[in-house]
């Protein structure tokens, strides 16, 4: 799905290190890691007029990664929802808003892959754009798997939300040469990991099935699916699933922040079947759901 720029985001402001500024002057240094090193951590978060959908959750995850990286003078969750909602009020926003939430390791004080350069701390960019959900649920999406494999813990943690995301670029790129919306990518054993973007599941006679995260990003969607799934009573289980159990299950999804949760159609040129009774009674659970997932701001 190809997104389109929203002329409503043209004045827009945006906080980066602590100040707030009209779009076309939001910059980092080029001495930051994230030009230097792709090296920051991200989230992407939806408002709704109730708040932030699993709010808390993203912002531990984004804490967690700079964390695992080393990264001095992390924010505290208040100083980010500080500027997040300093963002909103400037912009007026609350509702059919994404933020794109990053977190780099800050100025180095000469080009350089050594953290030791970094001795400012990071820097926290909000950025907050009028957005509608990225996937149409009526149409789905048609998925190709791509020769590049996700990162397993051996590699780079598909745990950590960072930006060090060309593996993901490359296989969105493979997808649309090939004419499809996303990309499946594999683990290093040939089970699948997860879709460029989104997280994956299938559903087999009564029982819903999701890769292990280990070579994925553990989803806040996907985690939230799995809850409501057995809130509600249903059969749902990780393991290891391999392109031809997608292929052949009676219904595929997608599930991601942004796009919620949206059917996939075709995989590898196979169509794939499509439970739509199921589907509809699952993204309901979750809209009935959404607004106790949400935190005020
Ligand atoms: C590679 C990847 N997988 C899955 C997801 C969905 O994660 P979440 O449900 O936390 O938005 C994302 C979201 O950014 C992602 O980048």
């Amino acid at each position: 799905m190809l997104q389109e720029y929203n002329p409503k985001n043209k004045n827009i402001f945006i906080h980066v290190n602590g100040e707030l500024l009209p779009r076309d002057q939001a910059k980092v240094s080029v001495f930051d890691s994230i030009v230097q090193n792709g090296d920051g951590v991200w989230e992407g978060l939806r408002v709704y007029p109730e708040g932030i959908v699993c709010y808390d959750k993203h912002l531990t995850r984004l804490q967690e990664g700079a964390h695992a990286l080393s990264y001095e003078g992390v924010p505290t969750k208040e100083e980010i929802k500080k500027a997040i909602k300093e963002t909103l009020d400037a912009n007026g926003m609350n509702n059919d808003t994404h933020i794109r939430l990053t977190l780099t390791r800050g100025d180095k004080v000469t080009s350089g892959m050594d953290a030791r350069l970094n001795q400012s701390g990071c820097c926290l960019i909000v950025l907050a754009e009028w957005k509608k959900k990225v996937y149409d649920f009526s149409k789905g999406i048609r998925a190709i798997s791509s020769s590049i494999r996700r990162s397993i813990p051996a590699f780079l943690d598909s745990k950590i939300h960072h930006n060090n995301m060309l593996s993901l670029v490359i296989a969105k790129i493979h997808a649309n040469i090939a004419g499809y919306d996303a990309a499946v990518m594999l683990d290093e054993r040939g089970f699948v990991a997860e879709l460029n973007d989104t997280n994956l599941f299938m559903l087999k006679g009564d029982t819903v099935f999701t890769p292990f995260a280990h070579a994925c990003l553990p989803g806040i969607t996907r985690q939230t699916f799995i809850d409501l799934l057995k809130e509600n009573k249903m059969k749902v289980q990780e393991r290891d699933l391999s392109l031809v159990e997608f292929i052949n299950a009676d219904l595929v999804f997608a599930t991601g922040t942004n796009g919620e949760i949206t059917p996939v159609t075709e995989m590898d040129g196979r169509e794939i079947k499509c439970n739509m009774k199921f589907l509809e009674k699952i993204k309901n659970l979750f809209e009935s759901k959404l607004s106790s997932l949400c935190e005020p701001l």
